[in-house]
């Protein structure tokens, strides 16, 4: 059997996905996710602050400074008289103007609390990149090594207190907003800026997927959950592909059935490069089977894994197992309809997620591409030497896998939160594969998780829609519910002091 393995060194949650095949030393990012489409244009300003680069050190180098972008909506804020909040959006390893477009629910309440709207860009990401630009900033450790979630926090700190400086807004409250690795940040700013925001609603955060925490089988058992739910036929087809893809790969002239099976173009094709390119369709249709139309990493519609196994379990062409993949596939690839020939060759941008590679091999080490025999994937054992290996030849560098929880916590969360920790959110939905890493339990009266089991990746941040199900609409209300008790507890304090 091919090894198949999914590594997360791709963007969390959103893409944190990279999904990386043995066969290649260098992981192969589906090129449609580099290049979001931005489809909202009038809903911020764009702004830029003049960041430090290092927070930790007080060298003659840590003084050099870089632009960090930042998006604002004032529509809606009550102003600093009226000690009006801010609500800000810690950014994640991606363009901030896609977060932001993602993140309706920040829009959607604004009106309600009086809002200030921030949405902050994440170090090296977007236009945030330091040294000048991408051809310095991501040539090697040495400046990359100021990439890191502590100085990314340190930047969101700063930030707020210089806006809110400007702005002599001093007195507003801060509430913190993030999904998926934007949401860890979120939970953590809370934790360790505790002086600095009022709270944290963390969507789809895996604060929890490092070290032995949480398995490493659970990620890909989550995915097959997703289609086996929706039918035991497309869970066994999924299951039993492999075996087939790779017998005919090995054939004579069996690659190009592959090609003509799949419609691949005329590019560079291998067994593994097939097994990955279906692999990532599955593992993000999973953890983006929103309940409504959407176009977060590619255009879907509404519950995308149903309609892939539909494709499955009831082909409109062909019965054979490839052409039940080929109209899932679809689905993924080629909901517009528009795609004369799958292009899987994703070379044209290298360097496109280096940057989320490079914290996928220093801090974010999350155990998640394992494979046990209830994985509709090829089984694999997970291996950290693996990872290892791949940072030391692309970098140089060993990764710290237990350096995330010295600093942020993790181990026994319950007993350290429930006396240190107060109003977080924790959302998560069970069909997303990162819920596996997630707080699904309330830990106390303010660290609260709230739990969607037929939720997807942070689905709760988006744009609230005329189609969106009960179950959605009443998660945003306890959410909100929540957030508006912090603020009444943080104004009554303030008029006491
Ligand atoms: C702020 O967001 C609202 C949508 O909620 C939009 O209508 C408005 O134009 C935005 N304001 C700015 C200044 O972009
Ligand atoms: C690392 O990159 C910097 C900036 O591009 C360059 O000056 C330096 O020579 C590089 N170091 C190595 C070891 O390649
Ligand atoms: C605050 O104002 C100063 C002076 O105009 C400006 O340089 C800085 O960028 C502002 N801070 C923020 C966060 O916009
Ligand atoms: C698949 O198609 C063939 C011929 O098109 C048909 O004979 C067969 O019954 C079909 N099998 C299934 C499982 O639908
Ligand atoms: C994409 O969808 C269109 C419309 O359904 C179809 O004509 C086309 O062949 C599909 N592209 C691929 C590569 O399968
Ligand atoms: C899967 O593995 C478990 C534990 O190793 C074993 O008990 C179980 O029988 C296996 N199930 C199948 C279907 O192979
Ligand atoms: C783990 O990976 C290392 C290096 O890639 C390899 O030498 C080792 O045999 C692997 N271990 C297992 C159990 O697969």
């Amino acid at each position: 059997m091919a090894s198949l393995s999914i590594f997360s060194s791709f963007l969390l949650f959103s893409v944190l996905l990279s999904v990386q095949f043995v066969e290649g030393s260098v992981p192969r990012f589906p090129s449609s996710l580099l290049r979001p489409k931005l489809t909202k244009t009038d809903l911020y300003e764009t702004r830029y602050f003049t960041q430090t680069l290092d927070h930790f050190n007080f060298l003659p180098q840590s003084y050099q400074t870089f632009q960090q972008r930042y998006l604002v909506n004032s529509t809606y804020w009550g102003g600093a008289e009226k000690r009006a909040p801010i609500f800000v959006y810690t950014g994640n390893e991606g363009d901030i103007e896609w977060f932001a477009q993602n993140t309706g629910f920040m829009f959607d309440n604004a009106p309600r609390f009086q809002a200030l709207l921030v949405f902050i860009e994440h170090r090296f990401y977007g236009e945030s990149i330091p040294f000048g630009g991408k051809e310095v900033a991501y040539s090697n450790a040495s400046t990359l090594g100021y990439l890191s979630s502590t100085q990314a926090l340190a930047d969101y700190a700063t930030l707020v207190i210089d806006l809110k400086k400007n702005l002599s807004a001093e007195r507003s409250p801060v509430v913190v907003f993030g999904g998926s690795y934007g949401g860890m940040l979120a939970a953590w700013f809370r934790l360790k800026y505790p002086h600095v925001a009022i709270g944290a609603l963390s969507s789809s955060a895996p604060i929890l997927n490092f070290e032995d925490i949480t398995s490493p089988y659970s990620f890909n058992n989550i995915i097959t959950q997703d289609f086996r739910s929706e039918s035991e036929n497309c869970y066994r087809v999924i299951k039993g592909s492999w075996n087939k893809i790779e017998r005919v790969a090995k054939q004579r002239g069996g690659l190009e059935k592959l090609r003509n099976s799949f419609k691949i173009c005329k590019d560079y094709i291998s067994e593994g490069v097939i097994e990955g390119w279906l692999g990532t369709a599955f593992t993000y249709t999973a953890m983006t089977d929103y309940p409504t139309p959407s176009n977060f990493l590619n255009p879907l519609p509404a519950y995308p894994v149903k309609e892939m196994c539909k494709a499955i379990d009831r082909p409109t062409a062909a019965n054979d197992t490839f052409s039940r993949l080929y109209g899932a596939a679809n689905i993924y690839y080629n909901t517009s309809g528009t795609v004369k020939c799958f292009d899987l060759d994703s070379d044209s941008d290298p360097h496109g997620l280096a940057e989320w590679s490079w914290q996928a091999c220093t801090e974010m080490i999350l155990p998640t591409d394992g494979n046990n025999n209830m994985s509709m994937f090829p089984p694999s054992q997970y291996n950290y030497s693996d990872r290892a290996g791949y940072c030391q030849e692309v970098y140089g560098i060993t990764p710290r896998p237990q350096w995330i929880t010295t600093e942020f916590g993790g181990h026994d969360i319950k007993n350290v939160l429930k006396r240190f920790g107060s109003n977080i959110i924790f959302f998560n939905g069970l069909r997303d594969p990162w819920s596996g890493g997630g707080v699904l339990e309330s830990i106390s009266e303010s660290v609260i998780a709230i739990v969607a089991p037929h939720g997807a990746h942070h689905v709760d941040l988006r744009f609230a829609t005329k189609e969106d199900p009960k179950w959605l609409v009443s998660v945003r209300r306890k959410e909100m519910k929540i957030i508006s008790s912090w603020l009444k507890q943080y104004y009554e304090d303030i008029s006491h002091s």
